[in-house]
């Protein structure tokens, strides 16, 4: 992404390469700041508050956080106990358990003493096949929107949350069909849910395709199914935490309601994933993925800017009311039109998902 015509990613190795930095993203879409991760401790907090957030991003993390663990104490214990405590910092994207499990593989056989260059020097691949992976996913989805293109002139996509490149190391996985599609002078609109609680979509999304030039409205989460219903939007793009080998989609909570609506109203509605994101191991979405339930408090109260250029967080429920606030939801597989990932375009299904896996592994 380039901001201010300087190229950023969302996560970089820091000078020095024994650190990382990050857009520290609780602060947007309000203030830019960047924050230096330097221990594994800053790399889980980073994650479970979600100054990194997004799957694919919380896996590049994981991973500069392995490295950092080791840098400290490169023996087996401290390996092991660095990914127990990564893993434990958020339970829904399988993205963090293909990440760690990745590197502690890779690392184990390793002499202690060659095990933090190795394990930084892994994560920095990871991070720069993460870049490819959903440039590649771009490439899929721009076919997609090209042949919707030739049909109806302008596009219009609707998105929830933000599978963006700030959910990614760079391009996004739902953004990247979108942004290819712009530079090729596709006519592009999108809707951005803003994606309650913590307004992913209003804070980040939006953010990130005024910073490309995509045009762009923010939505309220209730009004994707009348705009269908009045043919206001082509097709639906999201990312997802984790396919199952079904095809059921794990995605923020919401995703499912638009994917029930879509159906309702013969709109395409595409899932965007890098293939990390499929978890081999479940089948059934609904009753196998652990589905994280966050702080109450997200949900009885909004950070917001003031006039004066203040941030301040605002109770906007009623006094003592409590709230409940799962974070993510699962769409079935039926609801999916296709699931588009780096390898190409495929049905989501038991079939297509093991076809997919066997061209994988060969
Ligand atoms: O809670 P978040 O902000 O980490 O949730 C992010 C999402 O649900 C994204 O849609 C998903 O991780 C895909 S990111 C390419």
């Amino acid at each position: 992404m380039r901001i201010d015509g300087v190229d950023k990613r969302s996560i970089w190795a820091a000078s020095g390469g024994e650190t990382v930095e990050i857009i520290d993203q609780t602060k947007l879409p309000f203030d830019f700041v960047t924050r230096r991760l330097s221990t594994c401790d800053d790399a889980a907090e980073a994650i479970r508050v979600m100054r990194v957030r997004g799957a694919p991003l919380i896996g590049v993390t994981a991973a500069y956080g392995l490295a950092m663990a080791l840098r400290e104490d490169p023996s087996d214990t401290a390996l092991a106990a660095a990914y127990d405590t990564l893993f434990a910092t958020r339970p829904t994207a399988i993205n963090l358990r293909w990440a760690l499990d990745r590197a502690r593989d890779h690392l184990m056989p390793l002499a202690p003493a060659d095990r933090f260059d190795a394990a930084y020097a892994l994560a920095g691949r990871m991070a720069d096949e993460d870049v490819e992976i959903n440039r590649m996913i771009g490439v899929h989805g721009l076919e997609i929107i090209k042949s919707r293109a030739a049909q109806s002139g302008q596009v219009n996509i609707l998105t929830h949350c933000n599978a963006g490149w700030l959910a990614t190391v760079d391009w996004g996985t739902a953004t990247s069909p979108m942004y290819q599609a712009h530079d090729a002078g596709i006519d592009v609109h999108v809707w951005v849910d803003e994606t309650r609680p913590r307004n992913q979509g209003a804070f980040l999304t939006a953010l990130e395709l005024g910073w490309h030039g995509v045009p762009h409205h923010i939505i309220t989460d209730n009004a994707g199914g009348h705009l269908m219903q009045h043919g206001r939007v082509d097709m639906c793009m999201v990312g997802t935490d984790r396919v199952t080998a079904s095809g059921d989609v794990c995605n923020k909570i919401g995703t499912y309601l638009k994917a029930l609506a879509a159906h309702d109203n013969d709109v395409p509605f595409y899932v965007c994933l890098p293939t990390p994101t499929i978890d081999w191991r479940v089948s059934d979405g609904v009753s196998e993925i652990p589905i994280e339930e966050r702080d109450p408090d997200e949900v009885l109260s909004l950070d917001g800017l003031l006039p004066d250029g203040e941030i301040v967080r605002t109770r906007i429920a009623a006094r003592g009311s409590p709230a409940a606030n799962p974070a993510f939801d699962v769409t079935p597989a039926r609801l999916v039109t296709g699931l588009i990932t780096e390898r190409g375009v495929i049905d989501a299904n038991a079939a297509s998902l093991d076809q997919l896996k066997n061209a994988m592994v060969g």
